[in-house]
């Protein structure tokens, strides 16, 4: 489905874009794995992708630093190419209820969220438009694909900077949209409901706390990191080109307001 596009998905070490890093593999992409820290698991990523035959390679960058960005699309360019498809997925917590946040706490999560999407976006699209539509490999010039979440919508207490980061990728997400849409640059975003990775171990490692989390999902089970990837590949391919600033939420009905189910 994706044979001969080149994809970078940041944060591809674990989680979320370690199973979209191979999804990408599986659909025939070549994949560039980036991480900040975790060497060794991003390797065993690339090598689970070239195991079947696509071809991975291991870059190191922090998204929130503009010079570690510029390089590693510089580097892309000069090892596969051009790029074809980014995955905006990097993004982290550091939770704490209001009156106690630091600024460090804000400002490390507004950084790698939002500021470190804007980054990768920004200078994937300069080859977007360098390089053009190939109609051999896309009927698009390039694919965006923003990581977001549920709480692009859903506030969420104690989580102030990371649901206010979520809730301005949605912004970015459909002006850059707007703006690029006339190239033939598609952006859109995934928005992942509770899915079982290492950021919310807390809420579904225990019973209690599985029991508790199941409740705010009507479909009653939390997700796997492969059906955000599997929601990924769609909206990365051509199947899906007339797709353009849409938010596609991956979450078993979280945003469906469970509360109401009964009563109200
Ligand atoms: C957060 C998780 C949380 C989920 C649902 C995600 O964006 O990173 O920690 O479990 O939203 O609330």
């Amino acid at each position: 489905m994706l044979k001969g596009q080149k994809a970078l998905v940041t944060g591809a070490n674990s989680g979320i874009g370690k199973a979209t890093a191979i999804a990408l593999g599986r659909a025939g992409a070549d994949v560039v794995v980036n991480y900040v820290a975790g060497r060794e698991d991003a390797e065993k990523v690339a090598e689970e992708i070239t195991s079947f035959g696509g071809r991975a390679a291991v870059y190191e960058a922090d998204v929130s630093d503009e010079d570690q960005v510029v390089a590693m699309l510089d580097r892309m360019i000069q090892d596969f190419g051009t790029i074809d498809i980014l995955v905006a997925n990097a993004g982290l917590q550091r939770d704490a209820p209001f009156t106690e946040m630091t600024l460090a706490q804000w400002q490390k999560v507004l950084d790698v969220n939002l500021t470190g999407q804007f980054l990768c976006a920004r200078e994937a699209t300069k080859e977007f438009l360098r390089r053009g539509v190939v109609p051999e490999v896309s009927s698009a010039a390039g694919k965006i694909v923003c990581m977001s979440s549920v709480h692009q919508l859903i506030p969420w207490a104690g989580h102030a900077n990371y649901a206010t980061s979520k809730g301005g990728l949605q912004m970015m997400m459909e002006t850059l949209a707007q703006e690029l849409a006339p190239q033939k640059i598609r952006v859109n975003a995934v928005a992942p409901g509770a899915i079982k990775t290492p950021i919310n171990r807390s809420a579904w490692e225990t019973p209690e706390a599985r029991a508790d989390l199941l409740r705010l999902i009507p479909y009653r089970r939390i997700g796997d990191p492969e059906d955000i990837a599997n929601a990924v590949v769609g909206l990365s391919s051509d199947l899906m080109d007339y797709v353009v600033g849409t938010t596609l939420y991956v979450d078993g009905g979280m945003t469906l307001f469970p509360g109401f189910a009964t009563g109200g």
